[in-house]
């Protein structure tokens, strides 16, 4: 395992005490690409900030490629790359700049810093843009050129908080496959996300966390089966005070497991979708049915289902 959590825990002391982290392990896999997913303030920064050595843990341990990174944080950050969640180009220095002063602080020689940075800049398609500086740059643009300083030093593991925060649709997707690169290469990717269709497009494993715990672990297309459903109807319904008498009538239909109450409504998860959207329809017709949607189960259902609260909220 190339990075091991164990007892993880952050309180942050001041006025109030906050407790970030709460009895976090987790193991990755070498070669893995590891989601943390999980709502705003859930915890996924501080556990990141505590892995690369910019935060200290107030309980438990965590090793990269068997390094302890409190007990030796210098060694353990030859082994890390890191894209914080917020941009931390240096506003001052060209993009090659940013790329080759990393390298020289890894210890590079001059020589040997230009040419990983040119071999990078070519990489990530970024060889035109070598004078320019991080303000030119658009999110999209800014965030290949942290991933490629990132990975300049050859890191075997590559934290990456939020990486599509805040970028449009083409520039995550083309985040997503320069990380899908990454993996190919052979590095290590723990990255943290609350969008749930990204931890689901990019991960082996994905960790939910929330309130600083980690409630579930397991690869996506396992998470999802654990909804115990292969097909979502949602229905809008005109008379909700009908509710109960239309769940227990939906609940008898042959391949329906559970029917949940919605504010409006009802959910139904349905074991197999054959013929029976009709007998829903007819059912609830009865009752007013506005509109009915049908999905298959994300990871979002598997947040909901095991907390009660929406991912988005
Ligand atoms: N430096 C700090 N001092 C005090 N409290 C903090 C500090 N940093 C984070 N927190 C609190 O710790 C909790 C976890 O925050 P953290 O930033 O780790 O969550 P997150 O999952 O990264 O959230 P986000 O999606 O907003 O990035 C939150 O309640 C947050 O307010
Ligand atoms: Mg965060």
């Amino acid at each position: 395992m190339i990075v091991q959590i164990e007892g993880l825990r952050k309180i942050y002391e001041g006025k109030q005490c906050v407790t970030a982290v709460d009895g976090i392990d987790l193991a990755v896999r070498a070669g893995e690409l590891y989601g943390l997913l999980g709502p705003n303030g859930a915890g996924k920064t501080t556990t990141i900030s505590i892995c690369t050595t910019r935060a200290l843990p107030t309980a438990g341990r965590v090793r990269i490629a068997g390094v302890d990174v409190v007990g030796s944080p210098a060694l353990a950050r030859r082994g890390i790359g890191v894209v914080p969640q917020y941009n931390t180009l240096d506003r001052a220095c060209t993009i090659f700049e940013n790329i080759y002063f990393h390298c020289l602080y890894f210890g590079f020689s001059a020589a040997a810093s230009r040419q990983r940075t040119e071999e990078l800049l070519a990489q990530f398609h970024l060889a035109e843009r070598t004078k320019a500086y991080p303000a030119q740059l658009s999110g999209g643009l800014a965030q290949r050129v942290q991933i490629a300083r990132a990975i300049a030093h050859y890191p075997k593991v590559l934290f990456l908080d939020e990486p599509s925060a805040g970028l449009d649709p083409q520039s995550r997707i083309a985040m997503w496959d320069a990380v899908r690169g990454l993996r190919e290469q052979g590095i290590t990717v723990v990255l943290t996300t609350h969008y749930m269709e990204e931890a689901d497009a990019l991960c082996d494993r994905v960790a939910i966390i929330d309130h600083g715990k980690i409630l579930v672990e397991d690869s996506p297309a396992a998470l999802k089966s654990s909804v115990g459903a292969e097909t979502i109807y949602e229905l809008d319904l005109r008379h909700p005070e009908s509710l109960d008498a239309l769940q227990q009538q939906i609940c008898a239909l042959q391949g329906v497991a559970s029917v949940e109450k919605l504010p409006s409504g009802l959910r139904v998860y349905a074991r197999t979708a054959d013929g029976l959207l009709p007998e829903i329809v007819k059912t609830a017709n009865h009752h007013g049915l506005r509109d009915i949607s049908i999905t298959e189960p994300s990871l979002e259902m598997v947040f909901i289902r095991l907390t009660g609260r929406d991912l988005r909220e």
